[in-house]
């Protein structure tokens, strides 16, 4: 039964790779800080929506996380693929931590302070890969690199627009800027000390 169950995740993770076209990447030294920040990323992503899937209290809230999770676990084994055990960040659990707590504690606060919350932090992620894939167009190298950022930045983007198609109108007031101020911070942070540590 175990060993059942490891041969699904292998088949899985095998259709995943496959997906994504990542089998024949390898990734560049200078270019490991990158995607030591984009796992970390994806980590912290899976955890903020298996947070948000234990607002027993809302039905919305737990659909959209079942629905954006699947994806997010599909990006995390890419990055896994892609960044070596030795090379992701020593700080995981902390990733994992902070993302569950944003995703569980901003589900306290309504569908629409969720919706704010994940259109905030998929426009953050959205402007992260751009940020990569700009560069890694003006570099004119590792292009099938590129094309792995490329798909994973569409799917954030999916997501940016789904929370946001589901806020109500006049939702942002100064609480909630003061709010997508505090997870822009937090994230950059986050990306910055991922990309070294
Ligand atoms: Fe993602
Ligand atoms: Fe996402």
């Amino acid at each position: 039964m175990f060993k059942k169950s490891i041969n699904s995740k292998l088949q899985k993770d095998h259709e995943i790779l496959c997906e994504y076209r990542v089998y024949d990447i390898v990734v560049p030294n200078d270019m490991l800080g990158w995607l030591r920040s984009d796992h970390a990323g994806e980590t912290g992503a899976v955890w903020i929506y298996k947070g948000a899937n234990l607002a027993f209290w809302s039905k919305s809230i737990r659909e959209m996380a079942i629905e954006h999770l699947t994806t997010e676990k599909n990006h995390l084994v890419v990055m896994e693929h892609l960044v070596p055990t030795s090379q992701r960040s020593k700080l995981i659990f902390i990733w994992k931590v902070m993302g569950f707590g944003l995703g569980f504690f901003s589900s306290f606060f309504g569908y629409s302070t969720f919706c704010v919350t994940i259109n905030a932090v998929e426009t953050f992620v959205e402007r992260h890969y751009m940020d990569q894939i700009t560069m890694l167009k003006k570099m004119g190298s590792n292009q099938d690199l590129l094309k792995v950022l490329i798909k994973c930045c569409e799917e954030e983007i999916h997501h940016k627009v789904d929370a946001r198609s589901k806020i109500k109108k006049n939702s942002f007031g100064l609480i909630k800027r003061w709010w997508i101020n505090i997870i822009e911070i937090g994230s950059e942070l986050a990306v910055k000390v991922s990309t070294k540590v």
